[in-house]
C-alpha cells in the first residue's frame, strides 16, 4: 500500500537504538547511551526562562523565520565563518537541521543527480537524497578519517550536483584538516557543483584546528551550510536549526517549507534568539573539554 519511494525506507538506526536504550533504562537497567548525538546536560536556564516569558506569543511566523532571528543568525555566522557576505537573505530557519537537509535535497536535486558523500556517514543523508530522487556516491575517508579530496575529484561526473562534507564528522568525531578542505575547494572551483557543509557539530570543537570551507576562495553561490542549535545549545528536543544558502536557493527552500513543514516552532525560535543573545557559546564545552 505504501509508495514505491518508501520501498527502501526504514527507521533511522540511530533513533531506533536510542528508543531501545531509553526503554531499557526505563525498565531499570543501566545502559550507557552512545546512540543519538545528544548533549546530556540541560538547556541553559536563561534560555528556558526567556522562552517561558514569551509564551503569550503563539502565531505563525514568516516561513523563513523571525526577521530578528535571521538577522541574529547572519550576524553570528559572519563572525564564526569569517564570511562578510552572509546576510539575513541567506538564512532560512527550520525545525532542526534535519528538515533543512531534507529541503535542500528537494530543492537542488533532479532525478539521477549524484551527491558525493564521504563514508562512513550519518545515517539520514542517503535516505534523504534518495527521497529527492538523487543517487549517493560514497567516497571513503582516508585511513586517518580525514576527507580525501583527491578521491572525491575522481568520482565527480557530469551528474554530480552536490559534494557533502560534515566536519566535525559523524560518526568518527574527526575535524577535517584545513589541507583537505582547501584541496576540495580547488576541486569544485568553477564546476557547477554545490558544496553542502553540515556543520551541526562545528561549535563543539575541542582545541583542534577547525577550518570551515567558507575561508577558502571558491564560488560562494554554490555553498550551502547546515547548522542549528540542537547540539551546541542542548536544544535537541526543541527542533531548531537553519541553513545558509545563496538568496535564490534560500527563497526556494522557504517556498518549499511554506507548503510542507511551515515555520519552525515559535518558542524554539525564541530559544535560538536567546542563545544568540547569550553569545552562542555551547554551555557544556568547558566540561566536555576537560
Ligand atoms: C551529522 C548530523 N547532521 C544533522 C543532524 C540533525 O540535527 P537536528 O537534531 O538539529 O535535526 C544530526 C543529528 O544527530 C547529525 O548527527
Amino acid at each position: 500500500m505504501l509508495s514505491q519511494r518508501l520501498a527502501n525506507l526504514e527507521e533511522s538506526a540511530t533513533l531506533a537504538l536510542n528508543a531501545k536504550v531509553k526503554a531499557l533504562q526505563a525498565s531499570g537497567q543501566t545502559v550507557y547511551n552512545l546512540t543519538a548525538g545528544e548533549p546530556d546536560c540541560d538547556t541553559p536556564a536563561y534560555i528556558q526562562k526567556s522562552v517561558a516569558k514569551a509564551l503569550d506569543q503563539n502565531k505563525y511566523t514568516p516561513t523563513a523565520g523571525l526577521p530578528a532571528l535571521r538577522y541574529a543568525i547572519a550576524n553570528s555566522a559572519r563572525g564564526f565563518y569569517t564570511a562578510k557576505w552572509i546576510t539575513e537573505d541567506n538564512i532560512v530557519v527550520t525545525a532542526g537541521a534535519k528538515p533543512a537537509l531534507f529541503a535542500i535535497f528537494q530543492v537542488l536535486l533532479d532525478p539521477g543527480d549524484e551527491v558525493i558523500i564521504p563514508s562512513p556517514s550519518w545515517v539520514s543523508y542517503k535516505r534523504q537524497v534518495e527521497l529527492a530522487g538523487g543517487a549517493v556516491v560514497e567516497v571513503p575517508l582516508r585511513k586517518n578519517f580525514d576527507l580525501d579530496a583527491k578521491a572525491i575529484a575522481k568520482k565527480i561526473s557530469p551528474r554530480t550536483k552536490i559534494v557533502l562534507i560534515n566536519s566535525p564528522h559523524n560518526p568518527t568525531g574527526l575535524v577535517f584538516s584545513a589541507r583537505e578542505i582547501a584541496k576540495l575547494a580547488r576541486v569544485v572551483k568553477d564546476k557547477p557543483i554545490f558544496v553542502l557543509s553540515d556543520d551541526i557539530y562545528a561549535r563543539l570543537v575541542y582545541g583542534d584546528d577547525y577550518s570551515p570551507i567558507t575561508t577558502q576562495p571558491f564560488n560562494k553561490d554554490r555553498l550551502v551550510i547546515i547548522n542549528g542549535f540542537s547540539k551546541s545549545q542542548a536544544l535537541t528536543g526543541w527542533r531548531i536549526g537553519y541553513l545558509i544558502a545563496p538568496p535564490a536557493v534560500a527563497t526556494a527552500v522557504a517556498q518549499l517549507l511554506s507548503h510542507t513543514f511551515g515555520n519552525a516552532p515559535l518558542p524554539s525560535q525564541n530559544a535560538a534568539l536567546s542563545a544568540l543573545a547569550g553569545g552562542d557559546q555551547p554551555p557544556m564545552l568547558k566540561d566536555l573539554t576537560r
